[in-house]
């Protein structure tokens, strides 16, 4: 799996534009019965089926969307992801519980107050784009402007406004027909924040996509959360675009709500066998920080070496550890708050960690997993890694995958290279210091082909030992 994180800011605000609560959706006869039975609303699935004819696509489910966080809903198939969205707005119409937008009751809204929401204050994009066959790509953009009254060359000049922000510039007056997936999607996207709506909703948009225009379109909505600190609600069944885009992550199976968590939660602490399987094949050390994988200051410790930030990734807090040969001080703020020596950031990657991890409650759990040596990342990295240590990256990247005991062992031969070669290397360039890949291995496939942006501490060079 590749996986690039981008640099999350930290949560600003816990304060939630929606708020669910208890929150059940039933289909099928008498459905309102099943959320206070005790007896029927604790059948699986298959059970309750078959006694009742009732599918309970959403099952007591409870969380905040929080103001400028990118909430990702994720589960495979089935799980209920569709249902709770359109609960949101009752496009679909909840059958028992609570759900608030910025503390008003959306289930008590009236008819008008209902259409307001769905108009101006969440607007939902969709897998299969919705768009309107006969009109243009700026027509369609300027549709809920419509709905919402604006008048027509007011709603037109912010429609191509909005055309430009995705990069349709040009294509206005095409149909969607003329447009290729990805363009008709980029439309979908104009379209919903034309409106400018508090919270955008997704529904698996980009599903339909090849991976290329995926990612760009990933990229686009990274975008749209750092620098417009947008309010998103994200459903997906891919992990890799839920732990590149979450800043909180829910996990659903069978309408249940299994995880709710920081990516490094789920990833670090799967509260389940489900969760657990979900993640199996997650490079830990891209998803992971410091300030989970680090142990408490010693006397030992010396006050000299690499200074990375708790935000810092597992993957960046090696490359610093290896290339100065020496632990890492994880600073934030002047102060030091721990150190990560090999052990620690090897225990992650290995996925054998016994440091804690925060949990949502605020209590800490053991992440230690037994099961690190099972999950060898399937681009073929760990087994190429005991024959490539001469060759390894002078980033100390190389043969670093994810939870195998071969990536482990490679770790240790690439800080080696990496101390050897980095010093010679920095001189030139500190930002390329990667020495030539051996035989047969491809540069631009490699995990690490696109390191994550550097998010150690202002108080030195992440390379550079003697500068902190
Ligand atoms: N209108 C309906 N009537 C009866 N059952 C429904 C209805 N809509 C959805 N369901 C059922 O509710 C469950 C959850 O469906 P939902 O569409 O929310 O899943 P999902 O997680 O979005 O799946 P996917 O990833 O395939 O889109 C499924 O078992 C589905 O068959
Ligand atoms: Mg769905």
């Amino acid at each position: 799996m590749t996986l690039t994180v981008p640099t999350r800011k930290p949560p600003t605000t816990t304060e939630p534009v929606f708020s669910v609560s208890g929150l059940w959706k039933v289909f099928g006869p008498k459905a309102d019965r099943i959320p206070g039975d005790p007896e029927l609303s604790a059948l699986d699935p298959a059970d309750l089926r078959a006694r009742t004819g009732c599918t309970a696509a959403v099952r007591d489910v409870s969380f905040d969307v929080r103001k400028g966080e990118v909430f990702v809903v994720m589960g495979l198939s089935g799980s209920g992801k569709s249902t709770l969205v359109r609960c949101l707005t009752r496009l679909i119409e909840p059958t028992a519980g609570t759900i608030c937008i910025d503390g008003e009751d959306v289930r008590a809204m009236d008819g008008g107050r209902l259409r307001e929401l769905r108009r101006h204050r969440a607007a939902m994009v969709f897998q299969h784009f919705g768009l309107l066959p006969h009109r243009t790509v700026l027509d369609n953009v300027a549709y809920g402007l419509e709905i919402q009254g604006v008048g027509k060359s007011e709603r037109r000049e912010r429609a191509a406004e909005f055309v430009a922000k995705v990069g349709l510039e040009g294509m206005e007056k095409r149909r969607p027909e003329q447009l290729s997936g990805g363009q008709r999607q980029r439309v979908g996207l104009a379209r919903a924040l034309a409106v400018d709506p508090e919270v955008l909703l997704f529904d698996e948009p980009f599903s339909a996509l090849d991976p290329l225009i995926r990612r760009d379109m990933q990229d686009e909505v990274a975008r749209l959360h750092s620098e417009e600190g947008r309010t998103m609600v994200f459903i997906t069944h891919d992990l890799t675009e839920a732990l590149k885009l979450g800043d909180r992550i829910a996990l659903m199976r069978d309408g249940r709500v299994v995880q709710l968590g920081t990516p490094e939660e789920i990833v670090g602490s799967p509260a389940d066998d489900y969760v657990r399987e979900f993640v199996r094949d997650v490079p830990r050390e891209q998803v992971m920080t410091c300030r989970t994988a680090m142990r408490p200051r010693t006397p030992e410790d010396a006050e000299t070496g690499p200074a990375v930030r708790p935000e810092a990734t597992v993957a960046e807090a090696i490359e610093a550890v290896a290339r100065a040969g020496a632990p890492a001080r994880i600073m934030d703020h002047g102060k030091c708050l721990g150190v990560v020596d090999r052990e620690q950031l090897l225990d992650v990657v290995a996925g054998v960690s016994t440091a804690t991890a925060p949990t949502p409650s605020g209590a800490t759990v053991p992440t230690a997993s037994a099961d690190g040596a099972a999950h060898a990342s399937a681009d073929g990295h760990a087994a190429e890694a005991p024959d490539t240590a001469p060759d390894a990256s002078a980033d100390g990247h190389a043969g670093v995958a994810a939870g195998s005991r071969a990536g482990v062992a490679a770790f240790s031969r690439a800080a080696e290279a990496a101390r050897k070669g980095a010093g010679a290397a920095r001189k030139d360039d500190p930002g390329h210091a990667r020495a030539k890949p051996s035989a047969g291995e491809t540069p631009g496939k490699h995990r690490q082909a696109t390191p994550p942006a550097p998010r150690t501490s202002p108080e030195g060079p992440r390379t550079s030992p003697e500068a902190v």
